[in-house]
């Protein structure tokens, strides 16, 4: 039996533990967005159709007249950053916006206020800030933030929370025996064990209060056996990691055209240089390297080495993300697609794009939000790989080959939203139409 989705009452509120770029960007499209000042272009939910039934039925809603989503304006905001800028400043510092459209919305984004910060800069390496919560032990750490989201949601008026993670990227660190299970993470906290990072704490606070949880940067965070578990636990559902924006987007759109053509691949250089806060701090090393880690998987998925050798059996794939401050958030990539046809003869693809990655991220942090609020009112609970779509590393269960084609990804997601609201899967097979004809013709 499909699951129902109740109804999205009251208001719902969406918390992000860092306020900087992608979250300010968030923040004021949303808002201007509800003033009319704005259009809310590349978010699914609020512009997207759905096909539903036969191609002759002519049936393709918006989605947000489809699903029961909250509407933009039973949406509040809050969160967290080491910063203590109000969302106004935050937004002109990031430089992301023209200063002309966050004045008109000046006294909405200067009312949120970012709480103080659970921050280790041991995990972030080139950011100082002073809005930081006294580093006490982790354990009270814990309680604060979960006092700091049930605070919220009384202040607020909230029927529903969901966390959307818009902080930084923390340093590589690999998974080890006090992520391996619930009980060692919960006794890893109240030993103070350094290798729990700050995003862990956010997600457990937001998965042990019930409150669905994504995770925007390439950091080790839910990918834990502990906090899936957790989710597990307390019926929550959990989305993760890195916004699939920029060059990996571009990817892969381009990597499953290859594919379908069986065209080979022999080499994928992809460099780009952005200057923002982002930018910053993936300059360090042990940052730079979850980033390129959570990048570099991508290709591996959809130009499969194993399945094809012959097309696919040696790319030479590398990434390189430099800082270069006076971009700023305009972010240039290029891709160099070294890749061959028939009778193995050489061609070449070269991508060169200039965009912008806040403007990329931002709705793609709206629809998560809204997606996962959908999923808890639909009981869903744990990894929903169902919102693939979003992500340059999709959280599967462990053993379970993710999904990188970004079609393939929203014929996924598109098909949940069809199971969630009682309509029909589509497989376009279509053969039913043909039949039809035949019948006719046959009288
Ligand atoms: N913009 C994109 O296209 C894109 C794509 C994929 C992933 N991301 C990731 O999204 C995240 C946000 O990107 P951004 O451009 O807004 O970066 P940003 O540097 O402008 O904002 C991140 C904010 O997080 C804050 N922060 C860091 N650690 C924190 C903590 N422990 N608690 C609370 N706040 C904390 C920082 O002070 C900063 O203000 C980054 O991790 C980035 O890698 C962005």
């Amino acid at each position: 039996m499909n699951p129902t989705v109740s109804a999205a009452t009251g208001k719902l509120g969406i918390l992000m533990p860092g306020m900087g770029a992608v979250a300010t960007t968030f923040v004021a499209g949303v808002i201007a967005s509800r003033k009319g000042l704005a259009h809310p272009t590349g978010s699914l939910t609020q512009t997207a159709n759905i096909r539903l039934g036969k191609r002759t039925e002519k049936r393709n809603p918006k989605i947000k007249d489809f699903v029961p989503l909250a509407s933009l304006d039973s949406i509040v905001f809050g969160g967290w950053d080491v910063y203590g800028d109000n969302m106004f400043d935050a937004a002109l510092k990031a430089g992301v916006l023209e200063r002309g459209m966050v004045e008109l919305i000046r006294e909405d984004l200067e009312k949120i206020v970012p709480m103080k910060a659970v921050f280790d800069k041991r995990y972030v390496k080139n950011l100082e800030g002073s809005n930081v919560k006294p580093q006490t032990s982790k354990l009270e750490l814990i309680e604060e933030l979960m006092a700091d989201i049930e605070n919220f949601k009384i202040a607020n008026d909230c029927e529903r929370l969901v966390m959307v993670w818009c902080g930084s990227t923390e340093i590589y660190h690999e998974a080890k025996e006090v992520h391996s299970s619930l009980a060692n993470f919960e006794a890893g906290l109240a030993s103070n064990d350094p290798d729990i990072a700050p995003s862990m704490m956010y997600a457990y606070a937001a998965i042990k209060s019930g409150v669905p949880f994504a995770m925007g940067a390439p950091n080790l965070c839910l990918d834990i056996p502990a906090l899936e578990e957790l989710a597990t636990l307390t019926h929550t559902p959990i989305a993760g990691k890195d916004f699939k924006t920029g060059q990996t987007l571009m990817k892969t759109i381009v990597a499953p055209g290859l594919r379908a053509r069986a065209l080979g691949v022999r080499g994928w250089f992809s460099t780009n240089i952005l200057g923002n806060r982002d930018g910053l701090v993936l300059d360090a090393p042990e940052n730079f390297k979850t980033k390129e880690v959570s990048k570099g998987n991508v290709l591996d998925g959809i130009l499969d080495a194993e399945q094809n050798p012959e097309l696919w059996g040696d790319i030479h794939h590398k990434v390189r993300i430099e800082y270069y401050p006076p971009l700023g958030d305009n972010k240039e990539g290029w891709d160099n697609i070294d890749i061959f046809g028939w009778m193995g003869y050489q061609m070449q693809i070269k991508i060169n794009f200039l965009c912008r990655d806040s403007i990329l991220a931002a709705p793609i942090v709206l629809d998560l939000a809204l997606f996962l609020d959908v999923a808890k009112r639909a009981n869903l609970s744990g990894i929903q790989e169902w919102l693939s779509f979003y992500w340059k590393a999709p959280q599967t269960l462990p053993g379970l080959e993710p999904i990188h084609d970004l079609f393939k990804q929203l014929e996924k997601l598109e098909n949940t939203l069809r199971y969630l609201m009682g309509e029909e899967l589509i497989t376009n097979l279509g053969m039913d139409y043909y039949e039809n004809v035949e019948e006719d013709v046959e009288l």
